[in-house]
């Protein structure tokens, strides 16, 4: 294979000499299927690519940070293992009826399942497409300052999966509170199903979209953990580390997005926009499946946890706060134009992100 083609196990989109697309006779033939609606190629906007991880070395959590040693006396000094607010089935009467240590365990599996959701996000999602960016497979143009970022970022979410599955273990032995079980986390099961319903040469290129989007995303626990005093230190510095990460990763990823969204085309912008608020939604949606597996290890009827469920994941609230979380994101789109082709403005709209 050629610098200049795309590893079709990586991106899969085999254009010799241009990125993404352009020129190869199956994208000729999908351009011209192309929407009659879709806005006339622009041509992409020259590169002004600088590092986003330039001072890596010195503020990296793998390079700077120690391991996060839970203290275990903080438990007995009324702290708890995760944002109250954060768990609101908890805190239902008909949970808070049989007593703190119903609460207490569903706080603890709740910061067990956002560890595992971490853990398989670094892994299954984020880490594969910044490998294909560092090795060069994400497009010929790409400058060479974004790939070398992008052996960094590897790092990066490399030590987050560590850092979370050391930390679920850490409060697995203080607890004695054992998990429910492996489980698929919800986002994971809805990108494969969604990447499934894809040609196989889109796939790659789908899970790189989905990397903008997750990496863009501000979700309430990188936000509320760190400020909050009643969870324990080691959790809320752990997260707080993440956090500090993940803001160069989301400068990292809209840029880009930038880079990304302009070489795409109309036809393959046409067939996957549309999938970038499905992304947002899959994220950010509520994973109820292990959560009612959790209640029902409780001592409650099975039209409780029913009734728990409905009562602590109303939907009118979910869409209020996918919009906030996702208000970084649909400023990017925004920014790139996504948003003027009408169809996926509509997309956008009908999934209750846009007015
Ligand atoms: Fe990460
Ligand atoms: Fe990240």
């Amino acid at each position: 294979m050629s610098r200049f083609s795309i590893n079709t196990e990586c991106f899969d989109i085999p254009v010799p000499g241009s990125p993404f697309d352009l020129g190869s006779p199956r994208r000729a033939a999908l351009g011209n299927g192309a929407p009659a609606h879709a806005p006339a190629p622009a041509p992409a906007p020259p590169l002004a690519i600088v590092s986003k991880l330039a001072h890596w070395d010195e503020k990296a959590s793998v390079r700077v940070k120690p391991r996060r040693i839970l203290m275990r006396d903080e438990e007995a000094q009324g702290k708890t293992f995760f944002t109250p607010e954060l768990v609101p089935v908890a805190s239902h009467p008909l949970v808070a009826r049989l007593g703190p240590e119903a609460a207490r365990q569903l706080e603890v599996k709740t910061l067990y399942r956002y560890l595992d959701f971490t853990t398989r996000l670094e892994l299954d999602a984020i880490s594969p497409v910044a490998a294909d960016i560092a090795l060069g497979r994400a497009g010929p143009e790409l400058p060479d300052v974004m790939r070398q970022d992008a052996f960094k970022l590897c790092t990066d979410e490399a030590h987050h999966a560590y850092f979370s599955d050391d930390m679920k273990r850490q409060v697995a032995e203080a607890t004695g509170i054992a998990e429910d079980g492996p489980t698929t986390p919800r986002f994971l099961r809805r990108l494969r199903a969604i990447r499934r319903d894809l040609p196989r040469a889109e796939r790659r290129l789908a899970l790189g979209l989905f990397s903008v989007v997750s990496e863009t995303l501000i979700s309430g626990i990188l936000c509320q953990v760190p400020r909050d005093e009643r969870v324990v230190t080691s959790v809320r510095e752990m997260v707080a580390d993440h956090a500090e990460d993940e803001g160069r990763h989301s400068a990292f990823f809209s840029q880009f997005f930038g880079y990304l969204w302009p070489r795409l085309g109309n036809s393959l912008r046409a067939e996957l926009g549309p999938l970038l608020p499905e992304f947002i939604l899959a994220f950010l949606e509520p994973d109820t499946a292990p959560i009612r597996r959790s209640l029902r290890g409780l001592p409650l009827q099975p039209d409780e946890v029913e009734t728990i469920l409905a009562e602590s994941h109303p939907p009118a609230q979910f869409t209020a706060g996918a919009r906030e979380a996702a208000t970084v994101t649909l400023h990017l789109f925004e920014r790139h134009g996504v948003m003027d082709d009408p169809r996926l403005a509509d997309a956008f709209r009908e999934h209750g992100l846009r007015d």
